[in-house]
């Protein structure tokens, strides 16, 4: 018999990524707390529900989608959470970005119940969620992976089993280290290109193919050309995911200069009333230190 999915958490992520699930045939009972964006996807063909205990009643496999560790320490095991109400022997996937030790502490609650647990954290922004072709490094038994591979492969095309619990989201971190330190390369290029009166379309079309290419420079620099700062990732949530980074360095003794670097920027750049904003507008603080500003 197919699995019975449920999703809880209708955001800038999970609601592509439910809608992919439908499209791949899934049976589907979604939750969020804002009510119209399960109202959208009832109108697709989803179930709604009003509780995750509800999505656990009606599912076999749930997904968690949501923001921070606390949301999914709410979800998971919340009094009227997912663990209150599925059966033993079913499976709950987190692909929210959270703290790796908390995402252990929930595994072992959810084994101790007879569920099986997966951190499945994702890559590949809005884009990736709306074409299903996210990125998705897993923790957790290789047995529970190669069952619920099918249900990842309806949301993205490069899905690798990393380890045991918790080292999904280690590889998560590993990414976020990275996309982050690259935006910030990108926004000083950009920056010293507008300070320097070089013609800001050329200078893009010049470098994105060579060595300087990047995600961040065919993605984020075109929208910051248009000045537009609309969140396909928000600032307070790459905010999230550097302090989980942060957290765990100084728990290795690890020094991480750059990630220190863009974090503390980032800082400035909630200062100014950006935290809803996308990540492309850490550029904005360094048109405050330039007095120049990156526009086409
Ligand atoms: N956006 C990206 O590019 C991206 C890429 C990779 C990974 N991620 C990660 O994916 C996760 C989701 O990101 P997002 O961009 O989709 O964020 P988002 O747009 O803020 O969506 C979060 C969703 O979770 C729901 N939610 C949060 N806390 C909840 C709770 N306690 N109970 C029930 N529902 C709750 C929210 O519901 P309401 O809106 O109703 O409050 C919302 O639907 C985050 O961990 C983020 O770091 C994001």
């Amino acid at each position: 018999m197919q699995n019975r999915i449920g999703f809880v958490g209708l955001g800038i992520m999970g609601k592509p990524m439910a809608r992919n699930l439908l499209k791949a045939g899934y049976a589907l009972t979604v939750y969020s707390r804002r009510r119209e964006t399960v109202e959208a996807l009832i109108a697709e063909g989803a179930q709604g529900a009003y509780s995750p205990r509800e999505v656990g009643e009606r599912s076999t496999v749930v997904i968690t989608m949501v923001t921070d560790t606390p949301d999914v320490q709410q979800v998971v095991l919340g009094s009227d959470g997912i663990l209150s109400s599925l059966p033993s022997g079913e499976t709950i996937i987190d692909m929210s970005t959270i703290s790796p030790t908390a995402t252990r502490e929930i595994a072992v609650a959810t084994q101790t119940k007879g569920i099986h647990f997966l951190d499945a954290p994702v890559s590949g922004g809005e884009g990736g969620a709306i074409a299903g072709t996210l990125s998705i490094m897993v923790g957790g038994e290789a047995s529970v992976f190669n069952t619920c591979l099918p249900i990842l492969q309806a949301m993205g095309k490069n899905i690798i089993h990393v380890g045991p619990s918790g080292s999904g989201q280690l590889v998560k971190l590993c990414n976020q280290i990275a996309v982050a330190v690259t935006n910030l390369a990108m926004s000083e290029a950009l920056i010293f290109a507008a300070k320097a009166g070089v013609n800001l379309e050329l200078m893009h079309q010049a470098i994105s193919g060579g060595a300087a290419g990047s995600w961040q420079l065919s993605n984020l620099a075109p929208r910051v050309f248009q000045r537009d700062f609309a969140p396909g990732f928000m600032v307070k949530l790459q905010q999230k995911d550097l302090r989980l980074v942060l957290q765990e360095a100084d728990r290795l003794r690890l020094a991480l200069p750059a990630t220190s670097l863009v974090h503390n920027l980032f800082n400035a750049l909630e200062s100014m009333g950006a935290g809803n904003e996308g990540t492309q507008a850490l550029v904005k603080v360094l048109e405050r230190l330039a007095q120049v500003e990156v526009k086409i």
